[in-house]
């Protein structure tokens, strides 16, 4: 019997490994079921054969009266935290005061607890919190409920691992749907959570929660004959441990720590668990060794933190603003704060049930967040910190721009009037914005002056700006440089294909990949012009409600002057076919050199045919410096920030 009981142990620790850390599952749930079935029936008869490394002691049992104090074999140490680009480089200098070329491990940061793992003999014996790092609590019952900590290793070795505990987001949601059934307070995140559920004198209720482990580090590495961290994260996985190995990544200059922390950044909200950072380690532990520590921290190591996501405000005002539909917003206004990596000082509260719903007014405090990562927006609304004499949000029904009375469609406002200022200013932006003409400097700010200065009261304006350009270099804020940078800016968009003026025109539910649509199947604007309701019905997504949008607005003869003009300027009309290339989709290409055939417009061209946009000077914005003969210092920057370089051939290559 005993034989058989060793050998389910094994077989489970096995499906585990291959499940958890594998990622590569080779028994079936049933299968699992079975033998772990099969375990527990023999420890029910035969007690005496139960293993400290048993897998039914996840399911925890043994309740305690206090969590036990632990003092840690090696201190458990955190690094200092960093928040932006500069600090990575000065954290790179000081490193390359010690180390000649160094190299770093990038590693997500978890967003969790850290924990410290013992095992002796290859055996799970004890678990614990960091504490104050150097006492910590006794967590052993709790962290054996855990399914991704081995309860055995693949070798039979006396090691301490740490690493982070966590609740991925989906327990994180089942966990508060499962408090809210029982009218308990919500955890505000899965870190709470996470902390909340390790802290559990009875490990039964710890194992209900799902946590997860991530290893990510071994006190004294050169015991087990490591030489770098990324040896010691390749051996935690072959002793049974989880690391991530997908994400984790080297890196050997400020370029490619930060092109490594955008892209854990830009796949952050996709991932199963919250990070909060990056973690950058020397990756040799010679010269880890070299480096040491301070009073207080490692000097071979640095936390990068990503700018917080959310943050708490106090709303002074709610201001009503007018979209290029007419669409009334309400928005909330507060003292400028950092969200997401930008200082802002609105959100949006969308519409009047919104505001009603959330019961947000003027005075309340509330928790501000970057919606989709572009719109600000208030999440919740603190209703125990509000203010007893707060009144009701009330909405407006006149336009704040032009004082004409608002009408009702569905949840939204709308101003009628057609020719009211704040509609012109808006659909100026949208015309000149990425999707749209793509007439790169007009932003909002600099749109609104142009537009008060009357500069630019329709979109034919934007291609007679050469006109005036004494007059414009003579407005605070611009120089010849920046002037003649919107001139050929907007000079370029001419050539745009048709899909692209079909969005600009800002035609009410016709999006960009509408009017991509359109602009196929039309070709040329004279076309989509005359196209009648039918036709256009009858087409592949675009339906009744698109298509009666589209015919009123080519009846408006305003929107017909428009569109006369800006044929009369030059724009180009047809669908050139070229641009549905998305292969540079938000690349950013800097030219520099003369390169051996192309010449440099049909080398920008060729960049902006497929989706991307080219830059005249490098920074750690560039994705790619196009290399030419006789290049300039925009070479030697590319160096110093780690660019990728092409010359024509490799540029050819991408394209091809
Ligand atoms: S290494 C000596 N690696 O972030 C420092 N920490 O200051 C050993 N964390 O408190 C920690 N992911 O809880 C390390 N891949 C990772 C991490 C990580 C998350 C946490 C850890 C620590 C803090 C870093």
């Amino acid at each position: 019997m005993k034989k058989r009981y060793d050998e389910l142990i094994d077989l489970i620790n096995d499906a585990s490994y291959k499940y958890y850390v594998l990622d590569n599952p080779t028994i079936t749930d049933q299968e699992y079921d079975d033998y772990y079935n099969e375990l527990l029936n023999i420890e029910k008869k035969y007690p005496e054969l139960k293993r400290d490394d048993s897998p039914t002691n996840r399911v925890g049992g043994d309740v305690l009266e206090k969590f036990e104090k632990v003092t840690h074999q090696n201190p458990m140490l955190s690094f200092d935290d960093i928040f932006n680009e500069d600090e990575i480089v000065l954290f790179d200098e000081r490193i390359r005061k010690t180390v000649k070329n160094p190299e770093y491990t990038l590693e997500p940061k978890m967003d969790g607890l850290s924990g410290s793992l013992i095992y002796k003999n290859g055996v799970l014996v004890r678990g614990a919190t960091r504490g104050d790092g150097v006492v910590g609590e006794n967590i052993t019952n709790n962290v054996k409920t855990i399914k991704s900590i081995p309860l055995k290793l693949t070798e039979n070795i006396d090691i301490e691992v740490r690493g982070e505990i966590y609740m991925s987001k989906a327990s994180f949601e089942k966990a508060n749907e499962e408090r809210k059934k029982q009218k308990e307070s919500l955890f505000a995140n899965p870190r709470n959570a996470a902390a909340g559920s390790v802290r559990q004198l009875d490990s039964k209720v710890t194992a209900s929660r799902n946590l997860d482990f991530m290893a990510y580090f071994i006190p004294n590495p050169e015991d087990y004959g490591l030489k770098t961290q990324e040896e010691s994260l390749n051996y935690l996985r072959k002793l049974g441990f989880v690391t991530n190995y997908k994400l984790n990544s080297l890196a050997h200059n400020v370029g490619e720590i930060i092109d490594h922390i955008a892209y854990l950044g830009s796949i952050r909200k996709s991932l199963p668990y919250e990070i909060d950072g990056v973690v950058l380690k020397v990756n040799s532990l010679l010269d880890e060794q070299k480096l040491g520590f301070t009073s207080r921290v490692p000097r071979w190591g640095i936390a990068y933190k990503f700018p917080a996501e959310e943050v708490l405000t106090t709303i002074e005002d709610i201001k009503f603003t007018v979209g290029r539909t007419g669409k009334i917003t309400p928005n909330a206004v507060f003292n400028p704060v950092h969200v997401a990596g930008s200082l802002i000082s609105r959100a949006t509260l969308h519409n009047e049930d919104y505001c009603l719903e959330k019961d947000v007014r003027i005075g309340d405090i509330v928790s501000i967040r970057k919606a989709g990562d572009v719109i600000p927006e208030v999440v919740e609304v603190k209703l125990d910190r509000r203010k007893e004499d707060s009144k009701p949000f009330k909405m407006t029904d006149v336009c704040p721009m032009c004082n004409t009375k608002l009408i009702k469609k569905d949840a939204h406002h709308f101003c009628p009037n057609n020719h009211c200022p704040a509609r012109n200013v808006e659909k100026l932006i949208h015309f000149a914005s990425r999707d749209a003409m793509w007439i790169d400097g007009f932003g909002e700010n600099v749109l609104e002056d142009f537009y008060n200065m009357g500069f630019i009261k329709e979109f034919s304006d934007f291609y007679h700006l050469a006109d005036y350009k004494d007059e414009l270099m003579s407005m605070e804020g611009f120089g010849e440089k920046s002037i003649n940078n919107l001139l050929e800016a907007s000079l370029r968009s001419k050539n745009n294909s048709l899909e692209r003026l079909v969005f600009a025109l800002g035609i009410r539910y016709v999006g960009s990949k509408k009017s991509k649509i359109l602009a196929k199947k039309f070709k040329n604007m004279d076309n989509l012009i005359k196209a009648d309701f039918e036709t256009l019905e009858n087409m592949d997504e675009i339906g009744p409600k698109i298509a009666s949008s589209i015919v009123s607005y080519f009846q408006d003869e305003e929107n017909l002057n428009q569109i006369a003009k800006l044929k009369e300027i030059g724009l180009n009309m047809e669908y050139l076919g070229s641009s549905d290339s998305s292969l540079f989709d938000g690349k950013t290409f800097v030219l520099t050199g003369t390169l051996p055939t192309l010449t440099r417009e049909e080398a920008t061209k060729m960049i902006e045919d497929n989706g991307g946009k080219v830059s005249s000077s490098v920074s750690h914005k560039t994705d790619y410096v196009l290399l030419g003969e006789n290049p300039g210092s925009k070479y030697d920057k590319a160096i110093e920030l780690g660019i990728v370089i092409i010359n024509e051939d490799g540029f050819k290559e991408l394209l091809s």
